[in-house]
């Protein structure tokens, strides 16, 4: 493993995460080969040492709270507080009282006064993870902290100084958000000095071989994988699955495999069904390199013939092609018969 790019960043922070459901990552190795993963990293680097605030986008389970805390680990912050704060998970006003915390009697139930997750952060970095989903109010709260350095606890007359850097995240398209109206223009630009893309895993397939290694190596239950191993194979297999839930996907799938697997190497056979034969969806997200024209044609021509229940009439309709055009073209995939003859192939 020597020749690959990793990182083994320090384990010091603290991950003061009372609003978020998630488990904390176990560790915050980052494990990478591929180039555009490399390129992140080395960005990342430039920028940890600065106060920028940093916004990192990327689909769900991609690593960005991960990259989060590296980006912690590597500042000067390092020895002050990690604190991650899941907007999504709480309603208004209790994620106000929790992000800002609140005085005694501020409101019905507030018995004692109550420090708020930026002011445990105080010199330290404030991970605000699924920032697309703050109510108006709490953007507004929040703006006028960032720029103000001052907090003020619900039911508060005197500001509170903290000192934080920000990093927050999501997996919205944040700035067609804005343009929506539903994100504000001002706090967008305020939380965005420097944005960070998370790729998904499938466009840095190359990682995936070293991801799988180190989580049956390092997983929850590596007491229990006892040296096993991926055959050739079953590697194939797992290289060629699109890991819709990314590295968090392919996490889960190593730990069943750590305590489902029988022999000593691990067999296609032993890999879950939905990764050996998956529902392959088209997705039109942007460019994907690893699928040419006629693949994709391909899947949308079979898509679209499920869709209508195996109707060729209604799905070469639908298609805009002549069902002449969609019977070729099932001979040249050799889906032909799969589709040759249908009761409900008849034009209604
Ligand atoms: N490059 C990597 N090397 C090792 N582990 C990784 C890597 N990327 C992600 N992980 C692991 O995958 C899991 C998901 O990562 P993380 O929670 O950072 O993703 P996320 O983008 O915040 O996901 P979500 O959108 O679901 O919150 C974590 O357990 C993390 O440690
Ligand atoms: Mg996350």
């Amino acid at each position: 493993m020597s020749s690959d790019n990793i990182i083994l960043p320090s384990n010091k922070s603290t991950n003061v995460n009372p609003a978020s459901a998630q488990q904390e990552a176990q560790s915050s190795q980052i494990i990478y080969k591929s180039e555009v993963m490399g390129q992140l990293i080395k960005m990342i680097d430039r920028v940890a040492a600065s106060d920028a605030s940093i916004l990192i986008l990327g689909e769900s389970g991609t690593g960005k709270e991960l990259i989060a805390k590296a980006v912690h680990e590597k500042s000067r912050r390092t020895n002050k507080p990690f604190v991650a704060i899941n907007c999504g998970a709480l309603r208004e006003s209790l994620l106000e009282s929790e992000l800002f915390g609140h005085e005694k009697g501020a409101f019905t139930g507030a018995y004692t006064k109550k420090i708020g997750l930026a002011e445990v952060a105080n010199g330290g970095t404030l991970f605000l993870d699924e920032i697309g989903e703050l109510s108006p109010g709490i953007q507004a709260k929040l703006l006028r902290f960032i720029q103000e350095g001052e907090i003020y606890r619900v039911g508060g007359k005197d500001p509170i100084q903290v000192d934080i850097r920000l990093i927050s995240a999501t997996n919205r398209d944040l700035e067609s958000e804005v343009m929506k109206g539903n994100f504000r223009e001002d706090l967008f630009y305020r939380i965005n000095t420097i944005t960070a893309h998370m790729p998904p895993l499938r466009r840095r397939k190359e990682d995936i071989p070293l991801l799988i290694n180190y989580f049956l190596e390092k997983g929850s239950h590596k007491h229990l994988n006892r040296g096993r191993q991926m055959s050739e194979d079953a590697m194939k297999v797992m290289v060629k699955y699109d890991w819709p839930g990314n590295i968090r996907e392919l996490q889960n799938v190593c730990e069943r495999l750590q305590i489902l697997s029988e022999g000593h190497m691990i067999m296609p056979n032993d890999v879950p069904e939905n990764i050996r034969n998956p529902d392959q969806k088209v997705v039109f997200d942007d460019y994907d390199p690893s699928l040419t024209l006629y693949e994709l044609e391909k899947r949308y021509i079979l898509k679209a013939l499920s869709y209508f229940d195996g109707n060729k009439t209604r799905a070469a309709n639908a298609l805009g092609i002549t069902i002449k055009t969609l019977y070729n073209k099932l001979h040249e995939y050799g889906e032909f018969d799969n589709f040759a003859v249908h009761s409900k192939d008849i034009v209604k």
